[in-house]
């Protein structure tokens, strides 16, 4: 059996970054006063805006970059490769990157499968957001739909 230790690998970040092990976190930049909780993976090319905070238990797939002061809670999956040949992709350079504007906040258990969340919207916990969301409001549902503008 070959066992392989979650760890924190490569990652640049300022002294004013709180992570809470257990993690898996890797080759990504965190900036100033980013908060992650325990048992979360950031993959590659992630980038994380500062003042924002990772809930325990979220998966940020490669080429996540979110702005500042976003919150993303509990359990929340962020997935690049859409299957969209009916496999897996195995080209990471065509795997999507996804992108969230400043003070987005996604509800727990929330997946984000789309390239684009503007600054200010709000995700309702559990929706899976399969569309670019390009003005502010709170969205939520499967398939994420707008509740409300705010
Ligand atoms: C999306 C959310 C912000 C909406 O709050 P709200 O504006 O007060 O909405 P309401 O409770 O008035 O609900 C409005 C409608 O949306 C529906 N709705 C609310 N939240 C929903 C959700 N997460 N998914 C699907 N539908 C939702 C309600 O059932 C209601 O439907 P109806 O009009 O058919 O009755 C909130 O419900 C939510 O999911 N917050 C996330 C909380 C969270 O994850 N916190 C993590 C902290 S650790």
């Amino acid at each position: 059996m070959k066992i392989l230790k979650s760890s924190i690998r490569n990652v640049i970040a300022s002294e004013k970054v709180t992570v809470c092990e257990p993690l898996n976190i890797y080759e990504c930049t965190l900036h100033d006063d980013v908060f992650v909780g325990p048992f979360v993976e950031i993959q590659r090319h992630c980038v994380i805006g500062a003042g924002t905070r990772i809930q325990s238990h979220s998966f940020l797939c490669e080429k996540v970059t979110t702005g500042k002061n976003c919150f993303i809670g509990h359990n929340v999956t962020f997935a690049n490769d859409l299957f969209r040949s009916g496999k897996l992709n195995p080209d990471p350079e065509s795997w999507i990157s996804i992108h969230l504007g400043d003070n987005v906040i996604v509800g727990s258990g929330s997946t984000i499968l789309t390239e684009f969340i503007c600054s200010g919207a709000v995700i309702g916990a559990g929706s899976v957001v399969t569309k670019d969301i390009l003005k502010p409001g709170i969205y939520a549902g499967n398939p994420a739909r707008l509740l409300r503008e705010i």
